[in-house]
């Protein structure tokens, strides 16, 4: 299969590991031009730096691009792109307000472009495999899922104004990423409710959130987080995913159906000890299934390649990225006004 000729808009943190994952696998994706007005030329395995988006593409004319610019670029950049037929990934958030998700995923389907974005946890085997087991029925019926995600990041963190802000803390930073896997496991969400609070910084931007998720199977789910508590729970610390977060060998997830249940990421499965022996008397056991590691950034790279070349239909859309938008800004809205949200629900026109 053909590499693709991609380009990557935005080479701060994010870009960086696009840009490296796109160097590692030459077979997938050849990386023929960076578009960033502060990028540092050094680490761009030699591809061409341009300041501006649109004088990128005009000379350079990339079949495909990565967006991984600030959240408030990715509405206009990606119309851009739907505008010259320019396959796209997205980082998450797919854009940073409900209305700019509106009108992208209208773009999109008028246009021809194959679109994807960046929930790259989705391609964990662990998550692969977990989702297996639920569809198998082997946990029966999801009843409840329980997530924490703690962890606290460095003062310097705060140093960039951004991220003392509305919009920039660990709701849509961090906590996108979570809603984004309960939807991919448990299906998805009806009804939120919500608390969010900056008690221990006093930012404007909240440090912890709690979530009530109600799913449209009946499923219910609660979400714990901070960036502000220390804890080995977090997926990331979980999952040994990246280099930055020194793995903890904990899960952060615990999912409960009728016949069973499951812990994530390092999979740790319950059932009853004795097959069929079913209730709260009978003895449990539980067993470490240890997924295998493989980079979720490269296997979302080698996916956008099928995408593109083989229409293989995208693991996360831009109406999916949207889905977990909306049922993420419900957790601050409801936290706002004090009452149950129902998320938008975007569906394809
Ligand atoms: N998937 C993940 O786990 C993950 C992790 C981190 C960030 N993200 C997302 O990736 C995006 C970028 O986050 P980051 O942490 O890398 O931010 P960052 O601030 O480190 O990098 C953003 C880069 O975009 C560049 N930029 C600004 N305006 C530009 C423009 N008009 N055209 C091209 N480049 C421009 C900046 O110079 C900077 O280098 C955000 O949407 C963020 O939510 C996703």
């Amino acid at each position: 299969m053909k590499p693709l000729r991609i380009a990557v808009l935005g080479a701060g943190m994010i870009g960086r590991r696009h840009i490296q994952t796109i160097l590692a696998l030459p077979e997938v994706a050849e990386l023929v031009a960076v578009a960033d007005p502060a990028a540092d030329r050094a680490q761009l395995g030699g591809a061409a730096l341009f300041d501006d988006t649109r004088t990128m593409l005009e000379a350079v004319k990339p079949e495909a691009v990565i967006i991984a610019t600030p959240n408030g670029l990715h509405v206009q950049q990606g119309l851009l792109c739907c505008d010259r037929g320019i396959h796209f990934l997205v980082e998450k958030p797919v854009t940073a307000t409900l209305e700019e998700a509106a009108q992208l995923v209208s773009a999109v389907g008028q246009s021809r472009v194959k679109t994807l974005v960046g929930h790259h946890r989705r391609y964990l085997a662990a998550v692969e495999q977990a989702r297996r087991i639920i569809a198998a029925g082997e946990l029966g019926a999801l009843v409840a899922a329980s997530v924490i995600w703690a962890t606290r990041k460095p003062d310097d963190y705060f140093q960039t104004d951004w991220r003392t802000q509305p919009g920039g803390g660990p709701l849509l930073i961090n906590a996108i990423h979570e809603i984004d896997m309960l939807r991919h496991l448990c299906g998805e969400v009806r009804m939120v409710s919500g608390l969010q609070s900056h008690a221990m910084r006093g930012f404007a931007v909240e440090d912890s959130a709690a979530a009530l998720f109600q799913f449209d199977n009946g499923c219910l789910g609660t979400l714990s987080l901070s960036d502000a508590g220390l804890s080995p729970w977090t997926i990331e610390q979980g999952s040994a995913e990246s280099p930055n977060f020194p793995q903890s060998g904990q899960n952060a997830y615990r999912l409960v159906g009728t016949k069973g249940s499951l812990e994530l990421p390092i999979l740790r499965r319950w059932g009853p000890r004795i097959p069929g022996e079913i209730g709260w008397n009978k003895p449990l056991t539980g067993t470490d299934i240890a997924p295998p590691y493989h980079d979720p950034y490269q296997a979302q790279l080698r996916h956008f390649q099928r995408l593109v070349r083989l229409d293989e239909a995208p693991m996360v859309s831009v109406i999916d990225g949207a889905n977990t938008l909306a049922a993420t800004l419900a957790v601050s809205q409801s936290s706002s006004q004090g009452s149950v949200c129902a998320p938008v629900r975007f569906t394809q026109a």
